[in-house]
C-alpha cells in the first residue's frame, strides 16, 4: 500500500530533505508552501513536477499554520497516513522581534492539525510529528540533556515549542493520538538558511577567501551547541512514526562545540589557521598561518596570490557585532541520544567534521558561481541579514 505524508514546512531545510527520504521511499508527499512575493521552492524544485502529470508523488498545497480553515480543508483533501509538522518561524533571535506571530506558528500551529484530526475522525488513521526542539532545555539543568531533563525556554521561539511540545502529549493522552515529539538538537546542511549560525560561518569563509568580503561579524561565539547533519535528523523523523506505540526522542550527535571552534575547524578546512585574541566584544579572529598546499587544494591556486596580499595588511577575517547578541541566551546545549539509539536504532552517518565540509564545500561552489556571474556583469543576490 502507498503511503500517503504531509509535510508542513516543506520548502525548509528538514522539510526538504524529508520529501526526497520519503518519495524514495515510495511515499506521496503532499507539502504546505506559503504563499510569498518571490517562488520560494528552490530546496525542493527538483522533486517538482508539472501539476498535469497523472499520478503525482509530489504535490504542494498553498496553506499557512495560522489559517485553522485551511489546514482542515487541506488534510481532509490529502488524507495523510503521516504529518510532520515542522512548519515554523524557527529562527531564535527573530522570535524577539516577532514573538506574537512566533506564538501563533510554532505554538498553535500543531493544535491545529491535531484538532482537524479528531474533527475529520482521523484518530485511527493519521500518525503526527511534531517538530520540538533541544532550546526547550533553555536554561539547562542538567548536561547532558535528556528525554527527562526539565525545560526552561530562553526565547519566545522556545516558550511557543513548549506550548508544541505539551499540546502533542496532552492529545496522544487523552484522545490516543499517535503523536510523537522528536526533540531534535540543531541540525546543518548546505540548504541551512543563510542567518543561522552554521550557514553565515560557511558562507563568509567562502567569500572571504575568494576575496568577495573582507569580515565575518558575528554574536556570541561562546556558546555551545549539539550539532548534527539534517539528513540524518530526517530519518529520525521518520523512524520515529514507524514505531507502534508514540513517543518523545532526543535526536543528538552526543558531542557539543564552541561557535569559535566550529569557526575555526571551518577554516582550518581550506588550510588557514586562526587565533583568537581579546575577550567579549573586543574579540577577533585573526589567520595566524596560511597552509598553501591546503589552500590551493581545496580553494583553488588562482586566489592564493590575492588572499595572502590582503592578509598580510589586514589578518582580521572575524570581529563581534553586539547586535547578533540575543536577550537571553541558551549556553549549552549538548544532547544524549541513548534511547533514540536503542529504541529506534538511529545512528548518525555524519560526524561534525563530516558535516562542516560538506558544508564549506558545497559554499565555495556556490560563491564560485556567484562571482562567475558578477565578473560577466549578471546581478546576484546576497541573502545578507
Ligand atoms: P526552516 O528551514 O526555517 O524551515 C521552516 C519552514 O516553515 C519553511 O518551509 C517555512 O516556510 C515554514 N513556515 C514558516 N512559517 C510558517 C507558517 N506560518 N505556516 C506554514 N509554514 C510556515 O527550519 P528547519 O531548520 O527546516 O526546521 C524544521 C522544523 O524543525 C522547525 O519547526 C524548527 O523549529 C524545528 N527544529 C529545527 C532544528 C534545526 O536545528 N534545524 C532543531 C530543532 C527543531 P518559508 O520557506 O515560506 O519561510
Ligand atoms: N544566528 C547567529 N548569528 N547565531 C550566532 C551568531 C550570529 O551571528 N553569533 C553567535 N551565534 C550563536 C547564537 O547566539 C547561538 O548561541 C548559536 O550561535 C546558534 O545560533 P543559531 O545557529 O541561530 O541556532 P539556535 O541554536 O539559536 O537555534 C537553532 O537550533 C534550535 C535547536 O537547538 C534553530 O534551528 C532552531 O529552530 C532550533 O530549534
Amino acid at each position: 500500500m502507498t503511503k500517503t505524508a504531509l509535510i508542513t514546512g516543506i520548502t525548509g531545510q528538514d522539510g526538504a530533505y524529508l520529501a526526497e527520504f520519503l518519495i524514495k521511499k515510495g511515499y506521496i508527499v503532499h507539502g504546505m508552501k506559503r504563499r510569498s512575493s518571490l517562488i520560494n521552492t528552490d530546496r525542493v524544485d527538483h522533486l517538482y513536477q508539472d501539476p498535469h502529470v497523472e499520478k503525482r508523488n509530489f504535490i504542494l498545497h498553498y496553506g499557512d499554520l495560522s489559517d485553522s480553515m485551511n489546514v482542515t480543508r487541506i488534510i481532509q483533501e490529502c488524507q495523510p497516513d503521516e504529518i510532520y509538522n515542522l512548519g515554523a518561524m524557527s529562527h531564535v533571535k527573530v522570535s524577539f522581534d516577532v514573538p506574537e506571530y512566533t506564538a501563533n506558528t510554532d505554538g498553535i500551529g500543531i493544535l491545529r492539525i491535531l484538532e482537524s484530526i479528531r474533527l475529520l475522525g482521523m484518530v485511527e488513521r493519521a500518525r503526527i510529528y511534531q517538530a520540538s526542539t533541544s532550546e526547550l532545555y533553555g536554561l539547562v539543568s542538567e548536561i547532558p540533556q535528556n528525554e527527562r531533563t526539565p525545560f526552561y525556554p530562553r526565547s519566545p521561539y522556545a516558550c511557543a515549542k513548549l506550548y508544541a511540545y505539551w499540546i502533542t502529549v496532552n492529545y496522544r493522552e487523552s484522545y490516543g493520538l499517535h503523536a510523537s515529539n522528536g526533540i531534535l538538537f540543531n541540525h546543518e546542511s548546505p540548504i541551512r538558511g543563510e542567518t543561522f549560525v552554521s550557514r553565515k560561518i560557511t558562507r563568509a569563509l567562502a567569500r572571504i577567501v575568494l576575496g568577495m568580503q573582507d569580515v565575518l561579524y558575528m554574536g556570541n561565539l561562546s556558546s555551545k551547541r549539539d550539532w548534527g547533519h539534517a539528513k540524518d535528523y530526517v530519518k529520525a523523523m521518520y523512524m520515529i512514526l514507524q514505531q507502534e506505540k508514540p513517543d518523545d526522542y532526543v535526536i543528538a550527535t552526543g558531542i557539543t562545540t564552541e561557535v569559535r571552534e566550529f569557526i575555526y575547524k571551518a577554516f582550518s578546512m581550506v588550510g588557514i589557521d586562526l587565533e583568537f585574541t581579546g575577550k567579549e566584544e573586543n574579540e577577533r579572529g585573526y589567520v595566524a598561518k596560511i597552509n598553501d598546499d591546503d589552500f590551493v587544494n581545496s580553494v583553488g591556486a588562482e586566489y592564493l596570490g590575492n588572499f595572502s596580499s590582503r592578509i598580510s595588511i589586514n589578518p582580521v577575517v572575524v570581529e563581534i557585532d553586539p547586535a547578533y547578541y540575543r536577550p537571553t541566551e541558551v549556553d549549552i546545549l549538548l544532547g544524549d541520544p541513548a534511547k533514540a539509539r536503542e529504541k529506534l536504532g538511529w545512528i548518525p552517518e555524519y560526524d561534525l567534521h563530516g558535516l562542516i565540509t560538506d558544508m564549506v564545500f558545497s559554499d565555495l561552489q556556490l560563491m564560485k558561481k556567484e562571482k562567475y556571474l558578477r565578473k560577466g556583469g549578471y546581478l546576484t543576490l546576497n541573502y545578507f541579514e
